[in-house]
């Protein structure tokens, strides 16, 4: 199976032969990531290359040139005498939607959820290398011990759906909203709003629902932390991804027409007073533009293509995807999936390519393939390459801390409190709570 990497290179030379590719796709995100580091504040190529970046996104500095002009295999060597000398004095933590040239080294590899906690349940390692993005290396320090320093190896991978929200017009929502509703609790105790942030946000949002009866949540447990919302409050307002929100509400059985979409710039988010008083889920307008490129008429194809298929997609995507899809759920539930399946199995895969690439490796006994023929991979999570593993496993070696993501306190203790009430909410607990009082 080749590797994503070269498969962009096959893209390049589909370029040269004058082939068209995606309209949002470029294969110079194979070329070396500090040459887009250096190039200006911008996303990169990649699926979110026509996002907006906030201007005070973080840069990465310079790389040294030893790092930059390393082989693949003296890469290799020294990443790996690196993380022998370091011992249990270092672990390093890999998000599904890496590439394999990184996620080889990973000391535990999965999706947002279990990567929290997986930073909370590692207190021995002095140093956390998390190879993810900017919001997952935030939530690790912010779940691990104060003197544990987590390390993003570029600091210029964030992720371009977390940057759709910002406090500012967060809080500016939340006082129109209770302009209009008020702050008193019904005849059952409930709050007219609970805010819930997904885990693909800020610290600063993270720590704005902490502050107001709020939680955060991945998509692993996004059904179950919508009923903890609702046993406690009216209404949801969810950000940053309308996607999941509509996806996971809609499948709770709230209908359409009471999940409004909030629009930051707009008065009432470019919605009527009686439709947000109507509202149960207020929907923030952010998207995530790897999983936005996928659609219907690509399902049809693949059932066309291959009989017998099981779509499954990541519940970022589009409702209509979703809902033409066999089954959607985290980047965990597409694994574990798959490895369920008879052998001989067909599988076409709506998420991350470099995940779906991996699965079809590790799987040789079913047909894998990504829904999207045209590979575009997430170009944050593609920020991390092994020159800047290098560079931070080597500075750790010798007692420098380089790239290290600290959230401040005070930002920190309110964030951990919508984190911790995340923690408890795990995957399925709802669905067991509820058999459990049935079963009583
Ligand atoms: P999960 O790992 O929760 O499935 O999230 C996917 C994602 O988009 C991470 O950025
Ligand atoms: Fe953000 Fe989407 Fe990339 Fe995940 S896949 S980091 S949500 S842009």
């Amino acid at each position: 199976m080749a590797s994503v990497d070269s498969l962009i290179q096959l893209i390049q030379i589909g370029e040269q032969q004058g082939k068209a590719q995606g309209s949002t796709c470029s294969s110079a995100l194979a070329d070396d990531p500090w040459e887009i580091d250096a190039s200006g504040l911008t996303y990169g190529p990649g699926a979110s290359m026509q996002d907006v970046i906030p201007a005070n996104s973080p840069r990465q500095g310079v790389l040294p040139h030893e790092y930059r002009n390393a082989s693949k295999a003296e890469l290799d060597l020294r990443i790996r005498a690196a993380k022998h000398a370091l011992g249990d004095r270092l672990v390093m933590l890999g998000h599904f939607y890496q590439r394999d040239e990184v996620v080889q080294y990973a000391d535990f590899v999965g999706d947002s959820f279990q990567l929290a906690q997986a930073a909370r349940t590692r207190p021995k390692a002095e140093a956390i290398v998390f190879c993810g993005v900017h919001f997952m290396a935030e939530t690790a320090d912010m779940l691990s011990r104060p003197d544990q320093a987590v390390i993003l190896p570029n600091l210029a991978a964030g992720c371009s759906m977390a940057d759709m929200a910002d406090l500012d017009s967060v809080q500016d929502c939340w006082e129109q909203l209770e302009e209009l509703y008020g702050t008193e609790p019904d005849a059952q105790g409930r709050v007219p709003v609970i805010p819930v942030t997904y885990m693909n946000s800020s610290a600063v949002l993270k720590a704005f629902c902490g502050e107001h009866g709020g939680i955060v949540c991945t998509s692993s447990n996004a059904t179950d932390v919508l009923h903890w919302a609702f046993e406690r409050g009216q209404r949801v307002l969810f950000f940053p991804d309308q996607h999941l929100g509509r996806n996971t509400a809609k499948a709770m059985g709230v209908p359409l027409t009471q999940m409004p979409v909030w629009t930051p710039e707009l008065p009432f988010g470019g919605n009527s007073a009686d439709a947000l008083r109507d509202a149960r889920v207020l929907l923030w307008h952010g998207f995530c533009s790897v999983h936005k490129r996928f659609t219907v008429q690509q399902i049809t194809a693949a059932r066309m293509r291959h009989p017998g298929v099981r779509v499954l997609v990541h519940p970022e995507c589009p409702m209509e995807v979703v809902d033409a899809a066999d089954a959607y759920g985290s980047t965990d539930f597409i694994k574990k999936a798959i490895e369920a399946a008879p052998a001989g199995s067909s599988f076409a895969i709506g998420t991350e390519i470099n995940l779906v690439q991996r699965l079809a490796t590790e799987h040789p006994e079913h047909t894998i393939v990504c829904l999207d023929s045209i590979i575009c991979p997430c170009s944050t999570m593609y920020r991390i390459h092994p020159s800047y593993l290098a560079w931070v496993l080597e500075g750790l070696e010798r007692g420098e801390v380089l790239n290290r993501t600290t959230v401040p306190e005070d930002v920190a203790v309110r964030a951990r409190v919508a984190l911790e009430r995340m923690l408890t909410v795990t995957p399925g607990s709802w669905q067991a709570s509820r058999q459990a009082s049935v079963a009583e």
